[in-house]
């Protein structure tokens, strides 16, 4: 790892192992781009890659040397001028001029990597990491922009950031400003994005990049289900195991834009930062704006390699806490077993019967609190129900602990229920326009978190409920998307500021819980995965992935998720049947052996099924529990992709190859039909391994496959719905 900037020919170098990325200082003191790809040798100069060449409908910035930027790979883009492109950023002076400017002045080289204030980003220590801080800057405006870039030592990761300083002394409008742009300088990719909605979280589609503009966005104030901010760039042959693969992931919950434009010269640029329809910040003398970082990682392997690099990046440098890399409990969660109709005795009697077969911890969901009796009411009244708990949540958490469980809590600290005493009393805490009909979403509000008083509120109820109840676990939901974003006490021109302070103020929250209570294991969660992004993993290590639980469903919504966000994060239950959301009945063990691929729990009441089943739940978590570093923590390799088969399989293979534990699912039968074979992955080729009766090379396995059948994968059949099977392999010596 190294990052080199030549003098003479001002060009700079950021390389490790894997990856290179060079920039070079152009004629006119802008900032462009030169490769970005497989790590190459050092050279003082690669100036021969800039085009200087008089053409047809081009604006020359410098028309003596034939220069002109949209001719040329840019680095962070400005608009109306000679790059007709997608500009990185906007700045509007006071004069209404949205033109700058920006040239090169100088940049600092450091060792490790700074925070990012307010905001979350991946970190590392000195040795681990090199930081690159280039400031331009435009006389005109007084404005300096810092580019800040980070390569780590370890993986084939760059993360980017953007500072913009106002100097000056008059005040700017930053009407844009992502955190990232990147040029290439061929159009031969395909995009793969992550789509979808509620309870059908991060499918994968794939497109042709072709001439013009390909993009995704949210404006829905989280990041959402609909889209997610991870993007693939790729080339169209490029699979599981081969081929080159960009990922772009945006360490943010709200509104974000992911852009990709092709020109007529075949120059793709790829941008990605906060959305700049519902952004435009103030800039005041004196003042700077700091953009959240992208991460961009790379594979000359592969989806797989593109996504395992992911995993441990975040496990290891975004993840913290006392949680970071350590197995996850075995949760019971009340929500789908009594929804908000429960008392004290009704939720003992399921926490016991938790605890009976084995499970860590007991987590009370939505009811809570106030006049939660419905969805139409309580929300912002973080006060226990008497009725409900006649000791409060410290009496019932003491009463589970001594049962042998820790317990988890369910809230929702950004909304409120117009019925509500919250809202009784503080109207302006809601976000709303005065003197417009708000629009709801199950029935609730969304709390101006742009505004210190309301989260100050909000943490002093949770801080009385927390302070002395032994509660080692919260479930953080966000069930709306946010409408009428208008702050109640702010100036006409700072409401452009609010979406993004609601973020800053929502981490704030985060952050101080957090530290108030270190032992907390916090689970994000948006109507299931609808706030699942980088940005949440920094301050909840995992995130309920989907309200739907249903063991086939959950196949392709863990399967979509796995491309971005490591195992350990993917919050995955065993529910009832038939399923709340789809109807169908998976048996018990497919339903297990989807979800102990995640964070692992149940989501039911264990005394409503029958001593047969129960018994099955007792081994299934013995199992989990003597599997769960490894099913967590693992390499994990996508095998079978549930959107294109009758069946799903996947495995995870332990860092040293030694152990395996390989999971197929048949979703729809095949009657009639031979079972083929499956090739697995990641193993080590010359060892032997067990796997139930059978012993293999692991090129054996790799390369010839093992038969999708019973005397190959015991319990295992293709011709039956709903028939799964792990497998555990072993290397014997
Ligand atoms: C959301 C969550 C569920 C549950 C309910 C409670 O839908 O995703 O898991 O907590 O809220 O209201």
């Amino acid at each position: 790892m190294n990052i080199i900037w030549h003098e003479r020919s001002k060009q700079f170098h950021l390389y490790n192992d894997f990856i290179s990325y060079v920039m070079h200082v152009q004629p006119d003191g802008r900032l462009g781009q030169l490769y970005y790809g497989a790590k190459i040798h050092d050279k003082e100069d690669m100036t021969y890659l800039a085009n200087y060449r008089m053409m047809p409908l081009t604006a020359y910035a410098d028309i003596d040397v034939l220069y002109s930027a949209d001719l040329n790979l840019q680095e962070y883009p400005d608009g109306g001028r000679d790059d007709f492109g997608t500009p990185a950023f906007r700045i509007f002076d006071e004069d209404g001029s949205g033109i700058s400017g920006f040239c090169y002045v100088n940049h600092t080289i450091t060792e490790g990597k700074k925070e990012l204030p307010g905001l979350p980003a991946t970190y590392a220590s000195v040795g681990e990491c090199m930081s690159l801080e280039i400031e331009l800057f435009d006389a005109l405006s007084n404005v300096a922009i810092r580019l800040l870039y980070s390569v780590f030592r370890d993986y084939p990761v760059i993360t980017r950031s953007v500072t913009f300083e106002n100097r000056g002394d008059k005040k700017v409008v930053l009407d844009r400003a992502l955190s990232l742009s990147l040029d290439l300088p061929a159009a031969d990719y395909e995009w793969m994005q992550f789509s979808g909605a509620w309870a059908r979280e991060r499918r994968p589609v794939t497109k042709k990049l072709k001439s013009g503009i390909t993009a995704i966005e949210s404006r829905r104030g989280h990041s959402s289900p609909h889209q997610n901010p991870f993007v693939i760039i790729k080339r169209p042959e490029t699979g599981e195991e081969s081929g080159e693969a960009m990922g772009f992931s945006f360490v943010y919950s709200g509104n974000f834009l992911a852009q990709a434009q092709v020109n007529a010269n075949d120059r793709l640029r790829f941008a990605m930062g906060i959305h700049p329809e519902t952004f435009s910040w103030q800039l005041a003398a004196g003042e700077s704006f700091v953009t959240p970082e992208v991460v961009m990682a790379r594979s000359d392997k592969g989806l797989g390699a593109l996504s395992r690099t992911f995993h441990d990046l975040y496990n290891a440098h975004l993840v913290r806490g006392q949680w970071k890399g350590k197995e996850r409990p075995i949760l019971l969660n009340n929500w789908e077993a009594t929804f908000m109709d429960f008392d004290e005795e009704a939720i003992l009697k399921i926490a016991g019967k938790a605890a009976e077969a084995g499970a860590e911890l007991f987590v009370l969901d939505d009811g809570w609190f106030g006049a939660r009796d419905d969805d139409r009411r309580g929300l912002g009244d973080w006060i226990a129900n008497p009725k409900k708990l006649p000791g409060g949540i410290k009496g019932l958490a003491e009463k589970v602990e001594a049962m042998g469980l820790k317990f988890g809590l369910w809230i929702e600290p950004e909304m409120v229920n117009p019925d509500s005493d919250l809202y009784r009393k503080h109207p302006d805490y809601a976000l709303a326009v005065p003197g417009r009909k708000p629009s709801l979403g199950r029935w609730q509000m969304v709390l101006d978190y742009s505004r210190k008083e309301v989260v100050d509120a909000i943490h002093d109820m949770l801080y009385a409920v927390l302070k002395d109840a032994p509660v080692s676990y919260i479930k953080w939901d966000m069930n709306r998307s946010i409408t009428e974003c208008f702050s109640n006490e702010k100036k006409p021109e700072e409401q452009g500021k609010v979406y993004h302070q609601y973020i800053l103020g929502m981490y704030s929250l985060y952050e101080r819980l957090r530290e108030e209570f270190p032992k907390i294991l916090f689970e994000s969660c948006s109507s299931g995965g609808g706030r699942f992004d980088a940005g949440m993993l920094y301050y909840a290590p995992q995130a309920w992935c989907s309200d739907n639980t249903d063991g086939q469903d959950r196949l392709q919504i863990q399967y979509g998720s796995s491309y971005g966000y490591p195992i350990s994060s993917i919050g995955a239950h065993v529910s009832a049947i038939p399923n709340q959301q789809t109807g169908r009945s998976v048996p018990i063990e497919m339903r297990a052996n989807v979800a102990m691929f995640g964070a692992f729990g149940y989501e039911l009441d264990l005394n409503h099924i029958s001593a047969e089943e129960f018994e099955t739940v007792k081994e299934q978590i013995r199992f989990v529990k003597e599997h769960r570093a490894l099913l967590q923590y693992g390499d994990f390799y996508r095998l079978r992709d549930p959107f294109y088969h009758d069946q799903a399989a996947w495995m995870v293979v332990s860092k040293d190859k030694k152990q395996a534990v390989l999971a197929v699912f048949t979703i729809t039968a095949n009657v009639n039909r031979i079972a083929d074979r499956l090739q697995l992955s990641g193993l080590d080729p010359d060892r032997i391994y067990q796997a139930g009766e059978s012993r293999y090379y692991g090129d054996e396995l790799m390369h010839v496959g093992i038969a999708m059948r019973e005397e190959c994968i015991p319990g295992y059949t293709t011709e039956q719905d709903h028939s799964s099977a792990v497998l555990v392999l072993e290397s014997v010596e």
